[in-house]
């Protein structure tokens, strides 16, 4: 394939130098002269393993040409692939000035170019940018509407420095959005000798996917240093610790506790998470992290019950108490605190959870809801049909097997509000169907 790489900084000059390697012909193209002239000698303008032989390979081969202009890349090229950068402005908001004026000289080289051209943006951009800040530049400076003579497409990228080139040989994943499959697949072609897995998605769970990674990786390497600031001054070896935990594949370094939902609860996370805060307080550590836990899962349980407060409606009936199915502890159950705020907001609630039967419920778990929710009694209903005739809105709180059923069974003027993704996929034959964070 014949490819033009616009930005020739870290993320380009690699993909430049490697796109030859697995045998496209590339046109690298920069607005720094001084970037152009490393690459025209066959040389890296940056410091990265094994790069500065792949330049000089492919400019003496003549498949790795440099210029300035994009018109001269795009009348010889099918692909552009943007890896110009995207910082920080100073208000923390991404710059993202150098990807529109490229897309404005790609659009205005479309123009004369004279064949259809697909333009695969790779700069990391927030969800959205792709759509409504780059699609109309091309449109405008081309003339010409997506799908017709260009197509776009947008496609992350998972490169570490340092180690990039095993990196772009060997990515974690190939990911490529776009406004139709065929489009994303014409994408993924240019990687077709590479083994890895390939998601072809939408434009803005593309974008997303990025930055879910690169907070994730922020998350990860905080929550170690955290642990090892607790654990010092203990006298505990945190290296032996986090060893021990990431060889836990279940729970730890796994999918599990990666799903959007609704908030923790039960009796071991708030009570486990409040105690490692209070030590590290204690020690005079400040971990930050941690300590932001309990209020960002506080502010969760708000965010349904802004949610729930913009139905409109006051009759609520709850599926599920407890804080997960097959299970009648009510301790900390986030749904328990759920009930509280919107019975002190005068909503008329109903429960239904099968596990909970208060006659049944003993110790602490008695103990805890008897002081949380003194009249639930009130409140609990024997079957669900007792649920679908009070409720205008019906929260799906947990996400037991017979839930699914039930909810065949609403009524067009009832709305659903789902906590828990109780649908693997969306379930567009119920048109009241809200889903909480999807
Ligand atoms: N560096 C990484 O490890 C890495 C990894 C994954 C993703 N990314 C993302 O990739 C993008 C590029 O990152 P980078 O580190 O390579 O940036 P960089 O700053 O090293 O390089 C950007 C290049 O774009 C050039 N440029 C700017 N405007 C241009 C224009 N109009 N036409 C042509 N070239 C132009 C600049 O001169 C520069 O050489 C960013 O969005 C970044 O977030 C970076």
């Amino acid at each position: 394939m014949k490819i033009s790489v616009f930005g020739l900084g870290y993320v380009g000059c690699v993909s430049a130098a490697c796109l030859c390697d697995l045998g496209h012909e590339v046109w690298g193209i920069d607005v720094d002269p001084g970037k152009l002239d490393f690459i025209l000698r066959g040389q890296s303008p940056i410091i990265e393993e094994g790069l500065g032989e792949l330049i000089s390979k492919y400019v003496k081969a003549g498949t790795l040409r440099a210029t300035t202009s994009a018109a001269e890349a795009l009348s010889s090229t099918e692909i552009s692939l943007v890896c110009v950068g995207t910082p920080s402005l100073e208000s923390g908001a991404l710059n993202i000035e150098y990807v529109r004026r490229v897309a404005a000289e790609i659009g205005a080289a479309l123009k004369s170019c004279g064949h259809r051209h697909l333009v695969i943006l790779r700069s990391t951009m927030l969800p959205g940018t792709t759509r409504r800040e780059l699609l109309p530049i091309l449109e405008r400076a081309s003339g010409m509407k997506e799908g017709e003579g260009f197509f776009v497409a947008y496609n992350p990228e998972f490169l570490r420095e340092g180690s990039a080139l095993r990196d772009f040989y060997d990515p974690p994943k190939t990911v490529v959005g776009a406004l139709r499959k065929e489009t994303a697949e014409h994408a993924a072609q240019i990687y077709a000798k590479l083994t890895a897995p390939l998601f072809l998605t939408g434009i803005e769970e593309a974008e997303m996917v990025k930055y879910a990674d690169n907070v994730f990786h922020a998350v990860k390497i905080v929550f170690a240093n955290e642990i090892g600031a607790i654990a010092k001054p203990l006298g505990v070896d945190s290296h032996r610790v986090m060893e021990i935990f990431v060889a836990d594949h279940k729970l730890n370094l796994s999918p599990y506790y990666l799903k959007p939902g609704f908030a923790f609860g039960g009796s071991c996370l708030p009570k486990d998470v409040r105690a490692l805060a209070a030590q590290a307080h204690e020690a005079n550590v400040k971990t930050p992290l941690l300590f932001s836990l309990m209020d960002a899962n506080r502010e969760h349980v708000q965010r349904a019950v802004k949610m729930i407060q913009s139905f409109g409606k006051k009759k609520i009936g709850l599926l599920g108490l407890a804080f997960k199915a097959g299970t009648d502890d009510l301790r900390e159950s986030p749904m328990v605190e759920l009930v509280e705020i919107l019975l002190g907001k005068g909503y008329q609630i109903k429960i239904y959870d099968k596990n909970v039967s208060l006659a049944r419920l003993v110790g602490s778990n008695k103990r805890f809801i008897e002081t949380v929710l003194p009249h639930l009694t009130e409140l609990l209903c024997p079957s669900t049909d007792e649920i679908l005739e009070h409720a205008e809105v019906i929260v799906v709180a947990n996400s037991d097997h017979d839930f699914p059923p039930v909810l065949e069974k609403v009524k067009p003027h009832q709305i659903i509000f789902d906590l828990v993704r109780i649908f693997p996929e969306s379930p567009r034959h119920l048109p009241n169907y809200h889903g909480f964070c999807w």
